[in-house]
């Protein structure tokens, strides 16, 4: 799937973003299977990540996030009309963890819905929210990417254990007067669903009693380095820019290799790609926001700069956004 805005200006302007407080270390992983620090930066440039507790769930770093994404676009729980939460790790697959967000919050208007695209589900659900608006079916949106995938991972497993972490993001999404989304291109093949996997989880279970992440790491690698610059390539072509107009690249936060790969191939300067994959590893759904908030912070999302996210994932699927950040004007508002 693949479409440009033509002039239809939807934006964000709101961001928040949160991780659990517990830092978990290469060293501390190597306790618990065999490996060492050095293998794990050398091959994917992790050096630790955030995981939650036994008695924390997604929705308990999720919800911090919303809540800043809220205050950050200076819109409350009464604004919002849509909640959508990206993520493979609700706290249950039912009452789902956009609707339970929404109770917490206050936001009784909202329809809420928890959206499945693996690591990608942040691409898919954004691009959700601004068919939602585009259409006048939402007026403002709450879009959440978030997974604590510490919760499902085999603990035994190193080639699984140290590549993830738990985190969230949030974005608040709506008509702006100047910048936002210039497009979209989503994909996804079944074919390859196999190379990541989470049997056992749903009604299949009894195919595979035990529920925890799978993977083949070579092959869900190659899938990676292809999408990540395919993806990226068609929604540029499709909304007529070229990479060298790009300001902030934001690639999945999956390994270090993958992304330098993609910088490699795409030829974007590696100073205007965000890489925070060494802090938090692997955080599925959260990457990306968590990716955007690091480039908020280090002062990159300025008023009018060109930004390229590409995601990927389970499913196996993939997804790209393009966007002009519309970055509050001096009166604090935007638009
Ligand atoms: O959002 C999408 C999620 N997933 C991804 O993006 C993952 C994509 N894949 C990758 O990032 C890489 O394939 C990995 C980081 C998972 C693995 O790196 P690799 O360079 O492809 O290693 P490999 O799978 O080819 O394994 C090389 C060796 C193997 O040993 P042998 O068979 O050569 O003796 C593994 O058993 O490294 C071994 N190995 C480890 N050794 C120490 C695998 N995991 C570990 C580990 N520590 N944690």
């Amino acid at each position: 799937m693949i479409g440009s805005a033509n002039g239809t200006r939807i934006g964000i302007t709101g961001l928040g973003v949160h991780v659990p407080e517990r830092v978990v270390t290469n060293d501390d992983l190597a306790q618990y299977v065999d490996t060492t620090d050095e293998w794990i930066v050398d091959r994917t440039g992790i050096h630790e990540r955030r995981m939650i507790t036994e008695d924390q769930a997604l929705t308990d770093i999720a919800l911090p996030a919303a809540r800043a994404a809220l205050e950050d676009a200076g819109a409350t729980p009464d604004d919002i009309d849509l909640l959508i939460c990206a993520t493979v790790t609700p706290d249950m697959m039912f009452p789902t963890a956009s609707a339970l967000m929404a109770n917490t919050l206050g936001a009784e208007k909202a329809a809420a819905y928890d959206l499945l695209a693996g690591c990608t589900g942040f691409m898919y659900a954004i691009a959700q929210a601004y068919g939602m608006i585009a259409a006048g079916l939402s007026r403002r949106a709450l879009v959440v990417g978030g997974d604590v995938l510490s919760s499902i991972l085999d603990w035994t497993d190193r080639s699984t254990l140290v590549l993830f972490g738990d985190g969230a993001g949030a974005v608040v999404m709506e008509p702006v007067d100047h910048g936002g989304f210039l497009g979209f291109e989503l994909g996804a093949d079944g074919g390859g669903g196999v190379h990541l996997q989470y049997p056992g989880s749903g009604s299949r279970k009894f195919e595979n009693p035990e529920s925890m992440l799978r993977m083949n790491g070579r092959e869900v690698y190659k899938f990676a380095t292809r999408v990540m610059v395919s993806s990226a390539e068609a929604v540029l072509a499709e909304c007529g820019r070229t990479i060298d107009e790009v300001d902030v690249y934001v690639p999945h936060q999956a390994n270090k290799r993958i992304i330098d790969h993609a910088v490699g191939k795409l030829g974007v300067p590696p100073e205007r790609t965000v890489v925070n994959v060494d802090r938090f590893g692997n955080t599925s759904s959260g990457s990306i926001p968590l990716a955007l908030a690091d480039a908020r912070t280090d002062g990159r999302l300025r008023d009018g700069a060109l930004v390229l996210m590409t995601g990927m994932g389970a499913g196996l699927t993939w997804g790209s956004a393009l966007i002009e950040w519309t970055a509050p004007s001096a009166s604090g508002g935007r638009g």
